[in-house]
């Protein structure tokens, strides 16, 4: 049986009056591809914001690889291991494809400009390029990507820092079927080359024949969890999506 990889316990975070997250708990153990589903404003991505340093919790703790991250940062994670994609793709559009990649390995703006980027990091990108089939798209500005193929650069980039846990927030929301087909592939094969996921998705026939298990939240707290099977047969969760 493989470990937890990450575990959050008791994490809190209120906007004003509102609860945002309450109480959660779970876990994700290694070798996984877990969703966290709910309905729209149940959570999940201040639950992220939460685990990767970019909102504060107000209580609760969250360990990663056995340690305790008492305050997350995101450049600590990435180089821990734990890396994320956003609701919406943040890239940079006016740097190109592959400048958006070797700017994910950490190098600063004077260095990628001074040409000062590793051989192993240039080739790296190449390597992902190539995987991804974004080679013919690589000198090009970012901007001049589609919606789908930024969502696509976004998650190539994370991957620049060969992560054990990535967390996707709507990896294909709004994109179109052929590249949902392609960010699913995508996802498989580095899951087969050992990378566990966490993923907020809407669209759950992908969910029900990509993740187990998954982690079902309402008003900011977990309500369900287990098999795609086992939750989407259960009362609580049919109500929290029908009431919602
Ligand atoms: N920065 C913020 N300031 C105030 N309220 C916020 C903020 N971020 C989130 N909220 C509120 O917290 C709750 C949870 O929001 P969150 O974005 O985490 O939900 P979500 O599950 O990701 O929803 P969706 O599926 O629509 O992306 C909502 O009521 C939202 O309005
Ligand atoms: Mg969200």
């Amino acid at each position: 049986m493989s470990g937890v990889l990450l575990e959050v316990d008791h994490l809190t975070k209120r906007f004003g009056g509102v609860t945002a997250v309450d109480e959660c708990s779970f876990e994700v153990r290694e070798g996984t591809i877990t969703a966290l589903i709910g309905p729209n404003g149940s959570g999940k991505t201040t639950v992220f914001n939460m685990i990767t340093g970019y909102l504060k919790a107000d209580s609760g703790t969250i360990r990663f690889d056995n340690q305790s991250i008492p305050r997350p940062k995101p450049a600590d994670l990435y180089r821990r291991g734990l890396s994320r994609t956003f609701q919406q793709a943040r890239i940079f559009p006016e740097l190109t494809v592959e400048e958006n990649l070797v700017v994910a390995a950490g190098y600063t703006w004077r260095q990628l400009f001074g040409a000062r980027v590793t051989t192993g990091d240039a080739e790296r990108a190449q390597r992902i390029l190539r995987e991804f089939k974004l080679e013919r798209l690589s000198t090009l500005p970012a901007a001049d990507l589609s919606y789908g193929q930024r969502k696509l650069l976004e998650f190539a980039a994370v991957l620049m820092s060969d992560p054990r846990l990535v967390l996707l927030d709507e990896p294909t929301a709004g994109v179109n079927p052929v590249m949902i087909d392609t960010m699913e592939r995508h996802i498989r094969e580095r899951h087969a080359a050992g990378v566990t996921f966490l993923i907020v998705e809407h669209d759950m026939q992908l969910v029900m024949r990509l993740c187990d298990p998954v982690i079902v939240l309402d008003q900011g707290a977990p309500i369900a969890f287990g098999s795609p099977e086992t939750v989407q047969t259960d009362p609580r969760v049919l109500e929290a999506y029908l009431g919602s």
